[in-house]
């Protein structure tokens, strides 16, 4: 089958979350599975520095561009998976993130960049250029390529579409006229299409009118159904609730494997993890605290926004420090959070770490090095690091929602004694009900380290590869084509 996989970012190329590690690695295991999946760009600086052997395919006529658009062609990353990248220098070649300016603003013309990736896309989709390749499924990612659908789905011969949502709380709304100014087909201002409450959604278009959408955990799926988490779009996904699913993210195990690991210090496995010992020393020497292998270390890697939960890491800081055990953290984002977290570091330096930034050697560090990893969040339609941590014998600690719900087993007697237990778990998004998870974690560590074994040894031999995934997607791309959902 002859997939192309649109997104914003993708790793090795452009990072900013989990969709850049999905991009990176679906499209790979599909070539696996035997299929052809190419992956869709744009251009920023780092895409075409970074891809392999880039170059230039074709001039793209963009309806309403007058700056010049060309397709190039190369690969990505190290399993060579075909690239499409979008050049166009006026919207993407410029310093800072792929959605941000480097003072941290959302570009101003994000609409007219993403708008116009989704429309060369498009007739890439529809063989309108001279490059003898048409692929039979569009599969779409977040908001940032919701037009693709829309645009493809009042044409002839288009291929199937599936539009992915990674994360329903970053829609792309801009006012109306804006979509004037973007000279999208009147029709498109409708219901039934685009407008929302009298803007323009990016994701509502993709959601409306792809043949097949789905979600990247069940739960996230069931959960985006209702008021709570569904941001008023709940309605639209109960319409086309037989045409959505929720699957459930892989990841890259090969990129994230202890026992070859080029970032961490001593490399093991469940059978030799006595090694993991000498990982948390490092990484407490790398942080500046006291290194002493009985001390129980927690970890906290990500985003540092409200959907992530760690303001109730805040709350639970003390209690951390009055038990005796050390935190080790790693993000950015809100500047209120990254001073307040810097503040208590510098404060209690011998039990806090803080490194405000991004850096991907030191998040495999973390992973490695810590006894336990603390996933708080209000809503996570999948979360990757819970997986890595249970990869890394590193036990994770998170709330009962979205994939984290779905990949994490609480310990509790049942489980212990069937042996399924994998994490701690908990059900508010308050400091009190994390503490709670977090004291069982911290009384479970110091009773015996047989049974702390046991439970991390467990996580190490989950199977999150991709390849199950895949193949879920394989057989949502065929029924796409086979049962037009429009
Ligand atoms: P989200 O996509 O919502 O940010 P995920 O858990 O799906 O959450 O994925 C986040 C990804 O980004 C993980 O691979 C995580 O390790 C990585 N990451 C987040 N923040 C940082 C950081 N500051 N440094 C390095 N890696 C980070
Ligand atoms: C989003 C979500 C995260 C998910 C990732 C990849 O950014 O916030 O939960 O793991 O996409 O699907």
């Amino acid at each position: 089958m002859k997939i192309l996989f649109a997104s914003s970012e993708a790793t090795p190329l452009i990072k900013t979350g989990g969709l850049a590690d999905v991009a990176g690695s679906l499209p790979a295991a599909l070539n696996n599975i035997g299929q052809d999946c190419r992956l869709i760009l744009p251009g920023y600086p780092d895409v075409l520095e970074k891809a392999d052997n880039l170059q230039s395919l074709t001039q793209l006529e963009i309806a309403g561009e007058t700056s010049p658009v060309r397709l190039l062609q190369g690969s990505c990353g190290p399993h060579r998976v075909p690239l499409y990248v979008i050049d166009a220098p006026h919207r993407f070649n410029r310093a800072g993130n792929p959605y941000l300016s480097p003072e941290g603003m959302n570009w101003p013309d994000n609409a007219e960049r993403f708008s116009l990736f989704c429309h060369a896309v498009t007739e890439l989709a529809l063989n309108r250029i001279d490059h003898d390749w048409q692929p039979d499924v569009v599969h779409a990612n977040d908001w940032q390529t919701g037009l693709i659908a829309p645009l493809l789905s009042t044409q002839e011969n288009r291929p199937a579409t599936l539009f992915t949502i990674h994360n329903l709380a970053y829609q792309g709304l801009f006012d109306h006229a804006t979509f004037l100014r973007l000279g999208l087909p009147d029709e498109l201002w409708s219901y039934h299409h685009l407008e929302f409450h009298d803007q323009l959604s990016f994701i509502k278009g993709g959601i409306a009118l792809s043949d097949r959408v789905n979600t990247v955990s069940p739960s996230y799926a069931a959960e985006i159904k209702t008021a709570e988490f569904g941001y008023g779009l709940e309605g639209l996904l109960n319409h086309r609730k037989d045409h959505f699913s929720g699957v459930l993210n892989g990841i890259d195990y090969h990129e994230w494997d202890p026992l070859n690991d080029r970032h961490i210090d001593t490399p093991y496995s469940a059978e030799s993890f006595a090694d993991k010992r000498n990982n948390k020393l490092a990484l407490q020497q790398e942080y500046g605290l006291p290194e002493d292998e009985n001390i129980q270390l927690f970890g906290y890697i990500g985003r540092l926004v409200d959907q992530k939960g760690v303001d109730l890491i805040l709350q639970v800081l003390p209690g951390i420090m009055d038990a005796g055990a050390q935190m080790v953290m790693l993000g950015s984002g809100n500047k209120d959070l990254e001073h307040a977290l810097e503040k208590i570091s510098n404060r209690y330096h011998s039990r806090v770490g803080v490194f405000i930034g991004y850096d991907e050697g030191l998040s495999h560090r973390i992973e490695a090095g810590c006894d336990s990893f603390i996933m708080p969040s209000r809503f996570e339609p999948c979360g990757l690091n819970q997986m890595y941590s249970l990869r890394y014998g590193t036990v994770p600690i998170v709330r009962r929602t979205g994939g984290l719900a779905d990949t994490v087993v609480d310990v509790n007697p049942t489980t212990l004694v069937n042996g399924s237990a994998t994490g701690f778990v908990f059900d508010n998004a308050d400091g009190s009900s994390l503490w709670g998870a977090m004291e069982h974690a911290i009384n479970f560590y110091r009773r015996s380290a047989t049974d702390w074994e046991i439970l991390a040894r467990t996580g190490m031999q989950q199977d999150f590869s991709w390849e199950a995934s895949a193949q879920h997607y394989l057989e949502l791309y065929q029924t796409a084509i086979d049962e037009p959902g429009l």
